[in-house]
């Protein structure tokens, strides 16, 4: 019964359907029903192996194809191996705190189907360290796509910097890699941590618990939208100064450029999907422009078609992730941004994804002058 639904589920009409039937549901319910589906392996594909053009690295990693999946959707790494089946070069779990907790009370997620965007304030609702390292641990001896960990503060710890330190020291040995994450604006004072002195110290003994732990497991740092350019600055001077390996540009904003007056507009969260993909490849390009082009970047924020991803790429990503454009347009958009990322290397007589990458980095980066 399973597989004839699966195999049904599969055909691009039941596809759209599903899709159509999850956006009939209350969001974070349809979020579920596909984490379901996923584990159930209700949902899988027949992908052939990524084209060669496709394949590229980041710090160090290999992946098959430049796409992943972004933060905040597998939270508690139950369905990445799921998402490899899919077709996905890269998934990143959680993000994961020490401690289990259940975030803030609902309703706590909202689209704004107008603007293809959505508003979260889930607060980093997770089942813990240890509930998500057996999973992980087993996954990796597996072979499946390399899995990040997104790593994050409980809200009530009194020890922001030693909870990230926790996870680098539980997860840095099973780690593809590991995001330290201080930009969600969910858990109050956590955005604090980008401020200069916070981040040294923040980023001094999360590496050192790194070189503890005698692994090179390369860290990656995951940004705000909505840094000033000082800011920006500062965090460029000081991440050149250690070993941490790229960023990840872009987290949600607290801003509401773009959706204002829209239902759900007022909610209070950060904003994702389309109305974010400017602002955050501005940022993105800026930030190559800081950190020189050998820094690993990683490109997410409003990533929902061929074009948007080309352009992050060409705006300085080495790779990208994406999470809110599947929820309105399906899993299939995976599949139509590598066949377009494919069809463009041809095209440009290019042999390889990487030849494009910030190849118009000061054009994105000037943008910000005329917005
Ligand atoms: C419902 C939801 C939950 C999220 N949870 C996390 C999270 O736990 N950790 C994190 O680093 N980012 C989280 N994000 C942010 C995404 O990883 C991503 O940075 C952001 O949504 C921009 O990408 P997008 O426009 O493709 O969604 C979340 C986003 C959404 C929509």
């Amino acid at each position: 019964m399973i597989s004839r639904v699966s195999s049904l589920l599969n055909r691009p009409f039941m596809r759209r359907f599903s899709r159509d039937a999850l956006l009939a549901l209350d969001p974070e319910q349809a979020h579920k029903a596909t984490l379901l589906a996923l584990k159930s392996g209700m949902i899988t594909s027949d992908i052939p192996q990524d084209p060669l053009q496709l394949n590229t690295s980041i710090a160090g990693i290999p992946l098959s194809n430049p796409v992943g999946m972004a933060a905040g959707f597998d939270k508690n790494a139950e369905v990445f191996d799921a998402l490899d089946g899919l077709g996905f070069g890269f998934c990143e779990v959680g993000t994961i705190t020490p401690n289990p907790q259940t975030g803030n009370s609902k309703p706590r997620l909202f689209r704004l189907m107008a603007a293809k965007g959505v508003i979260n304030r889930m607060g980093f609702n997770n089942l813990g360290h240890d509930a998500a390292y057996e999973r992980l641990n087993v996954a990796r001896e597996k072979g499946a796509a390399p899995v990040g960990i997104n790593i994050g503060a409980n809200k009530d710890s009194e020890d922001f910097v030693g909870d990230y330190v926790t996870g680098v020291k539980k997860f840095a040995r099973i780690a593809n890699y590991l995001t330290i994450n201080i930009s969600s604006p969910n858990t109050p004072g956590l955005r604090g941590l980008q401020a200069p002195q916070l981040l040294e110290r923040l980023l001094g003994e999360t590496l050192n618990e790194r070189a503890r732990q005698a692994a090179n497991t390369p860290v990656f740092l995951k940004i705000a939208p909505d840094l000033t350019p000082d800011a920006m600055d500062d965090i460029a001077g000081i991440i050149t100064k250690t070993d941490l390996n790229g960023l990840i540009v872009s987290n949600t904003t607290i801003t509401r450029t773009g959706v204002e007056g829209l239902d759900f507009a007022d909610e209070v969260g950060g904003l994702s999907g389309q109305p974010i993909f400017e602002t955050s490849t501005i940022k993105l390009a800026q930030m190559r422009q800081r950190v020189g082009p050998d820094m690993t970047i990683i490109g997410v924020g409003g990533v929902h078609s061929t074009a948007s991803a080309l352009a992050k790429i060409e705006a300085g990503a080495n790779a990208i992730q994406l999470y809110t454009a599947l929820v309105f347009e399906g899993l299939e958009l995976l599949d139509k941004i590598k066949n377009g990322l494919l069809e463009t290397i041809k095209k440009k007589n290019c042999t390889s994804i990487e030849q494009l990458v910030g190849t118009k980095t000061n054009n994105w980066a000037q943008r910000n002058l005329n917005s």
